[in-house]
């Protein structure tokens, strides 16, 4: 039996900033944030997006395709949380109706959070075959108005159901993991947004990357030439392709061309997106999948990696005719409904979400009928509505 991806649904805020604008108001050159850092535009969540809302949003794109009284596990990766006890999942359990008996919790490390979850996920289905599992990553990457970090923000979910005979990709057995308690980036209690040691940063990202991808190797017998696709966590595009190119640098000319293609399919959407913290890896994998033409059981490897710091690398199996189980049309409208702010409009809206809402206050939303939103506090509790 093989257990893996069946469905992936993906949403992400209805506003977004453009590099040429943010740069030209930065006193930057345009090209340092196309090219340098390899983004083309910024998705900005409202006060109105959290965890919670663009998780539930993300998973009703496929939940007519669930059979609910099957979903035995709900787990949310991330790194926005709204609360410091309460998990995220119990607001998205009660509105997408699963039943009482569904585990569910969040968990957190940092841009790894959702790959715990695939992975607790995977393990799960193949232990209770008839059982299925939905795992969630959902945040908003703020740095701040006028910081280093803040042409790498972004907002977005993806959610994934994994159960067994899958119609999207198998899982393979086998991973590699690597840890270090380490300093790179970090967002304390009292700090609405993330700290970070940019430069140091990237040079972990790559160092994480070639532990994992040569234990891998090592552990699996398995080589570069025999990827199809290698995706990666995508904080910014520019930090995937330096380590795409460590991965295929000394590999034949098919070989390089091959991975050198499919991962710009793969950072089509996180151009356009931006970081999405534990949903970005799985965004590259949505964006792989939706760009390209894969054949029957290509083999691809994913390298996930969370600040403090956690790396690992595993792999899976293109199924045949894995095409009709996406959802590319409604994908790509959700990229493409996205208004434009200017640079004023964005950093008032992003400094107002860092706000919390005077409790009592009802927040209204611009969301398209049938979104989800975080409509403020009653007495301190959370509500959320369906437009
Ligand atoms: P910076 O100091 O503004 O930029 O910060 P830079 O000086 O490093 O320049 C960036 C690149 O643009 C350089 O290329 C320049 O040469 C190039 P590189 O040396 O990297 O190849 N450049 C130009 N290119 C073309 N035309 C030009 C031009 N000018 C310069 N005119 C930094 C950049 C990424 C550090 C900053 O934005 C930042 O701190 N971002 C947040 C941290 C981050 O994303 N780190 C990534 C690894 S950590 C991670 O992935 C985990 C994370 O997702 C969090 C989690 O796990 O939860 C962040």
């Amino acid at each position: 039996m093989q257990v893996g991806i069946d469905q992936i649904g993906f949403y992400t805020p209805n506003k977004y900033v453009d590099m040429v604008d943010l740069a030209h108001a930065r006193n930057e050159d345009p090209n340092k944030f196309l090219i340098g850092i390899g983004q083309r535009k910024m998705s900005v969540a409202d006060q109105t997006q959290d965890a919670v809302s663009m998780g539930i949003n993300a998973t009703l794109r496929y939940l007519d395709q669930v059979e609910l009284a099957k979903v035995g596990l709900l787990i949310v990766g991330t790194e926005s949380g709204v609360d410091q006890s309460k998990s995220a999942s119990l607001f998205i359990k009660s509105a997408l109706n699963l039943p009482v008996n569904v585990r569910t919790f969040e968990v957190k490390e940092a841009c790894f959070g959702m790959t715990a979850g695939i992975m607790i996920a995977r393990d799960y289905v193949r232990l209770h075959p008839n059982h299925s599992a939905i795992v969630i990553g959902a945040d908003i990457a703020r740095y701040g108005v006028n910081t280093g970090g803040e042409v790498t923000q972004g907002a977005g979910s993806i959610s994934i159901l994994i159960k067994a005979d899958p119609q999207i990709m198998t899982l393979n057995d086998g991973h590699s993991a690597y840890s270090a308690d380490i300093n790179d980036f970090w967002r304390p209690n009292d700090s609405p947004v993330a700290l970070v040691d940019g430069k140091y940063s990237k040079n972990v990202y790559l160092d994480f990357f070639k532990h994992t991808y040569t234990a891998y190797q090592t552990q699996t017998g398995s080589k570069t030439s025999d990827f199809t696709a290698l995706l990666y966590h995508l904080p910014f595009v520019k930090m995937g392709f330096k380590a795409n190119q460590l991965a295929i640098e000394k590999e034949d000319e098919e070989t390089k061309k091959r991975l050198a293609d499919n991962f710009t399919a793969s950072a089509c959407y996180s151009k356009e997106i931006g970081n999405i913290y534990t949903a970005s890896l799985y965004l590259s994998l949505l964006s792989l999948l939706e760009n390209a033409q894969l054949p029957e059981n290509a083999k691809i490897g994913l390298f996930s990696y969370g600040s403090g710091a956690m790396g690992e690398f595993y792999s899976g199996q293109i199924v045949n005719n894995y095409e009709q189980a996406l959802h590319k049309t409604a994908d790509q409208t959700m990229i493409a409904r996205r208004q434009k702010l200017s640079i004023p409009e964005y950093e008032q809206i992003f400094n107002r979400a860092l706000q919390v809402p005077e409790d009592g206050l009802e927040l209204a939303s611009d969301e398209q009928s049938g979104m989800w939103y975080f409509a403020g506090t009653e007495n301190h509790v959370r509500q959320y509505r369906q437009k």
